[in-house]
């Protein structure tokens, strides 16, 4: 199939992409306009294979998306958003913008054209959040909580709408908190690995007894695949790591494999409206599509701690640029406060 990947610059969607290109004979086209997650350096490794090209564009662009589905696009799968929580607390319209309007765009092109599958990336926020026990199922009702998830459930619900309405055949999968290579680190754990590769603080949300269910960005981006060439029109996949930690354990976990010590974290103050636990029920697509993992939390985290370590220089350079306004901004005064 030719199959358009959207947000494929950034770190699920190259890492998808690589996968695709390796693991099956699907050629792909890459739209992404580059915001300060997406880097083609991500993609080095296939920039010059034959089944891949890449288009600088936004999801936005109507026209642009005509005339790219005019090339014979037969599935896309729509990674393309703002991701960052926190950024979605300072920022919302960013957010409604390409997270919402840039769906619609593209479900309209997908539904003109006539595609065999549009595949929605959505998330497990779109649930809310956890109390102490019990995990999120497919039919659990939607209660998100940030802009940012508030916005990808419009999303998740509008991509369910075209399905029901004008029968496009819609898959939709809500992947728990992904980890590993190339992840911008603005995220909680390349956030963490650089900062005490680089002697500076950890700074850890409130208590930091949240909990999240880490998956291995590998392990999802298979569980996408199989979405995508077995996965039935209309339905939602969950895809979790079944690996829930507490944050403070991950940041203790990411400071041993470093040989830095624990006196690194300092407690700041909590994000607003934080979500306190997700934790996902995978067993749907387990049973009906096959899916299994191959990486446990331990090993995946030494894997993805050591990449960092063998990769300063991609690191290195999104750090240096305006990452280094954001940083401040973000932590600044409450790093400050932090350590009062
Ligand atoms: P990311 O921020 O690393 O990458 C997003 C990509 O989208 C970037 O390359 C960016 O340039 C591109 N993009 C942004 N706005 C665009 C626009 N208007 N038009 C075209 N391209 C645009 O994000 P990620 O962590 O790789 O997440 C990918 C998808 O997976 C998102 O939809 C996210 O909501 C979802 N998701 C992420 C996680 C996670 O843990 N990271 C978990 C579940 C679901
Ligand atoms: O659950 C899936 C979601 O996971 C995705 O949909 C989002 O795109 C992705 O960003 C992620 O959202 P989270 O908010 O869970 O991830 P983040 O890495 O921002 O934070 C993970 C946890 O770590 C959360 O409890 C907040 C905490 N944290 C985060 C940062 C950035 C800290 O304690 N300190 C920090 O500096």
């Amino acid at each position: 199939m030719l199959i358009l990947v959207t947000g494929g610059a950034g770190f699920i969607g190259s890492n998808f992409i690589r996968l695709l290109l390796k693991e099956t004979s699907h050629r792909a086209v890459n739209l992404d306009a580059l915001t300060y997650a997406g880097n083609l350096e991500n993609l080095a490794e296939v920039e010059s294979d034959a089944r891949y090209r890449f288009i600088k564009g936004d999801i936005r662009d109507r026209a642009l998306l005509a005339e790219i589905f005019a090339q014979g696009i037969e599935a896309v799968v729509n990674f393309a958003a703002e991701s960052h929580v926190d950024r979605s607390i300072e920022d919302p319209a960013a957010f409604l913008h390409t997270n919402v309007l840039g769906a619609a765009a593209l479900l309209d092109a997908a539904r003109a054209r006539g595609v065999k599958l549009f595949l929605q990336i959505s998330t497990d926020e779109v649930y809310g959040s956890l109390g102490p026990t019990g995990r999120f199922t497919e039919s659990t009702a939607l209660a998100p909580n940030s802009p940012y998830s508030a916005s990808k459930a419009a999303a998740d619900l509008l991509a369910r709408s075209y399905h029901h309405t004008y029968g496009l055949p819609v898959v939709i999968t809500r992947s728990s908190n992904n980890y590993g290579p190339y992840q911008f680190p603005e995220k909680v754990i390349p956030l963490f690995v650089t900062n005490a590769l680089e002697d500076k603080p950890l700074p850890l949300y409130g208590d930091g007894l949240q909990r999240r269910d880490w998956i291995h960005v590998e392990d999802n981006c298979r569980g996408i695949l199989l979405a995508l060439e077995e996965g039935r029109p209309g339905q939602v996949y969950n895809i979790g790591g079944n690996a829930e930690r507490v944050n403070l354990d991950m940041a203790h976990n990411i400071l041993d494999l470093l040989h830095q010590p624990h006196s690194l974290i300092t407690h700041v103050t909590d994000r607003p409206g934080h979500d306190r636990r997700y934790a996902l029920d995978s067993s749907k697509i387990e049973s009906s599509l096959g899916f299994t993992r191959g990486y446990s939390f331990d090993h995946g985290l030494a894997q993805t701690v050591q990449w960092y370590v063998a990769h300063r220089d991609w690191w290195k350079r999104i750090k240096s640029g305006a990452y280094q306004k954001y940083y401040e901004g973000m932590y600044g005064k409450r790093l400050k406060k932090g350590k009062e």
